[in-house]
Parts: structure tokens; C-alpha cells; sequence
């Protein structure tokens, strides 16, 4: 009687039974965490038909690692409470493999992958057929910025694109540089832009509103600062934008700062790389006809402000690593003008 021992107190239960209910609040904490925030590039809010289909999927594919996690975490709890050690009982017997055990386990897992895999591969096949949009766009990728050509309604602009609603958009993604990834996480998956090949992508917006689009491949210095918006629109909102982009705009007048402005712009580096219509054909940089309609420049880095404007004329590299627009040598007086001209843009 004297030494008989007390059964071990399960600690490995009662650790695993801390780590559940610890794991269950960190959980609930992390999704009231993520809903209160507002989170731009989230995949969880899907507004369009082809993200849907791809949350629908991820939604089918949590709710499996949720079964194998209750059923794995179970049997371990169950095991280790029913064949814990106990005082009296007989050692552990070896065991040396079990046909069936090995037989089910390897079929249960193929079974899951099969139910997991049937409605990806639908999905992606679906998403990937090839539609004809009401609204086609080319996307072209440039270190590090983005370029949007409206074909057949004659508009050419940078970082901004703007959609109508509830009408298919369908891309042609085109590169002239390295490999960017085009990617709106609330429309569709990213899809990579390729030097010397057309990639193609489609979706319907399903709600007006301002949307985050980013770069979703490593291409370079400026990689993480190549931002674009979506904003989508009313058709008549639309087909006002496009007017306004396609309208053209009066030169200023003669004595103006502005016009002092447009005289350094065409005597100066910008009419290499870009484009203002009557003014300059350069398209290595952003074309700037309609520059101060945009509400961000540096491909979404900083809102256009005169501030960031001047700052960005004078000394674009240093405000985004690798910018290919370099240094400018030029007074304050004359970074002026040109802002004043840039401003008369719109
Ligand atoms: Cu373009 Cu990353």
C-alpha cells in the first residue's frame, strides 16, 4: 500500500488542451482583427465573377484543412489520454508496419486532393477562356510603371486605369522591359506581363468605388513601388473621363508661366521620353497629355501635388530607387514653370 504510486498527472493533455482553446482565441482575435481594418489588397472581398470563383475555391480548400485538423487533432488527444502510460500496466508493444493502416492513409489523402483538385482545375480553366470584353485595355509593364491603351477609343494614359462598371474588361498584358505581374486582388489573380508575348485576362467589375492594383512579380530596384488604381465608374462617368482624356487642350497663353514652362519642357530632356499630343512623341516615360487629371504620380507613390510634382522633377531617383527619369539639372525658377505647365494638362 505504502508504495503505490499516484498516476502520472497528464501534463501533455492538458498542454494540448491550453494550446486548442489558445489557438481557437488567437483565431477569433485575427479574423475581428483583419474585418476591422481596411485592407486594399485583400483576395477576401472579391468584387468581380472571376474572383469569386477563385474565393470560392480557397473557401472549399479551408474547409477541408479544417476537417483533417479536427479529425488529426482528435485522434492524437484521444490517443494520448486512452494509451497514456499507467502504474502496473505492460510496456509498449513494438509494432513493425500495419498494411491497413498504411493503405487507408495513403488513399484518404488522394481522395481529399481529388475533391480539392476537380474545382481548381474548372475554375482555372474557366477564368481562363478567352472573352472578348465591352472594354479592351493593354497593359503594358514598364520599370516601373504602368501603361493603359483604350484601343478603338483612342486614349493613352499611365497608373490609372478606369473601368465602367459591371461591364467585362478584357486585358492584353504586354511588357517592354522585364517580367511584371498584373494584379487587382478584388477582380482577379495576377497574371504575368511578357516581353515579346500578348498574356490575356478578363473580369466585370461589380461595384463603383477606387481599387489598389500592384506589380505581383520582382522586377527590378522599384519592384514594391510599382502601384497602380482602379477606378470604377458609371458608364456616363466613363464616358466622361474618356472625353475629357481624348479633349484637346489649348496651348497657354503666351505670357503665361505656364507657357515659359512648355518652352523648357520642349527644349529640355522630357520631350525624349514623353508624350504630350502636338507637343513631344516620347514613350519611354508616362505619357503627361493628361497628367493633372491623375490623382497620384510615380506609378501611385505620391499624390500630384505641386510639392511632389517639383520634388519628382528635380530628383526623381531619389525619391524612387532606379527611376529611369534622372536627376534634373534645372533651377527652381524653371522646375516652377514646368509644374505650372504640367498643371495646365488636364
Ligand atoms: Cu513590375 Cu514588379
Amino acid at each position: 500500500m505504502a508504495d503505490r504510486k499516484r498516476p502520472p498527472f497528464p501534463f501533455a493533455l492538458i498542454a494540448l488542451a491550453v494550446l486548442a482553446v489558445l489557438a481557437f482565441v488567437a483565431g477569433d482575435a485575427g479574423v475581428a482583427w483583419a474585418q476591422a481594418m481596411t485592407n486594399p489588397q485583400t483576395t477576401l472581398e472579391p468584387k468581380s465573377e472571376v474572383a469569386r470563383a477563385i474565393n470560392d475555391v480557397l473557401d472549399g480548400i479551408v474547409i477541408w484543412v479544417i476537417v483533417i485538423f479536427v479529425v488529426v487533432q482528435a485522434t492524437l488527444v484521444f490517443t494520448v489520454a486512452r494509451f497514456r502510460r499507467r502504474p502496473g500496466g505492460t510496456p509498449a508493444r513494438n509494432m513493425h508496419g500495419n498494411t491497413t493502416l498504411e493503405i487507408a492513409w495513403t488513399i484518404a489523402p488522394a481522395i481529399i486532393l481529388a475533391f480539392i483538385a476537380v474545382p481548381t482545375v474548372k475554375t482555372i480553366f474557366a477564368n481562363a477562356k478567352h472573352t472578348t470584353g465591352d472594354v479592351t485595355v493593354r497593359a503594358i509593364g514598364h520599370q516601373w510603371w504602368w501603361e493603359f491603351q483604350y484601343p478603338g477609343r483612342g486614349v493613352l494614359t499611365a497608373n490609372e486605369l478606369h473601368l465602367p462598371v459591371n461591364k467585362t474588361v478584357s486585358f492584353e498584358l504586354e511588357s517592354v522591359d522585364v517580367i511584371h505581374s498584373f494584379w487587382i486582388p478584388a477582380f482577379a489573380g495576377k497574371k504575368d506581363l511578357i516581353p515579346g508575348r500578348t498574356n490575356h485576362l478578363w473580369f466585370t467589375p461589380e461595384q463603383t468605388g477606387t481599387f489598389a492594383g500592384q506589380c505581383a512579380e520582382f522586377c527590378g530596384a522599384s519592384h514594391a513601388n510599382m502601384y497602380f488604381k482602379i477606378v470604377v465608374q458609371t458608364q456616363e462617368e466613363f464616358d466622361a473621363w474618356v472625353a475629357q482624356q481624348k479633349a484637346p487642350v489649348a496651348p497657354p497663353d503666351s505670357a503665361s508661366l505656364a507657357a515659359r514652362g512648355l518652352a523648357i519642357f520642349q527644349k529640355g530632356q522630357c520631350v525624349a521620353c514623353h508624350m504630350i499630343d502636338g507637343v513631344s512623341y516620347g514613350v519611354v516615360g508616362p505619357n503627361l497629355g493628361k497628367l493633372s487629371t491623375r490623382s497620384t504620380i510615380a506609378a501611385g507613390m505620391f499624390p500630384n501635388d505641386d510639392q511632389h510634382l517639383t520634388d519628382w522633377i528635380k530628383n526623381a531617383p531619389s525619391l524612387k530607387p532606379g527611376s529611369l527619369m534622372t536627376r534634373q539639372d534645372v533651377s527652381d525658377e524653371d522646375v516652377a514653370a514646368l509644374v505650372a505647365y504640367l498643371r495646365t494638362r488636364r
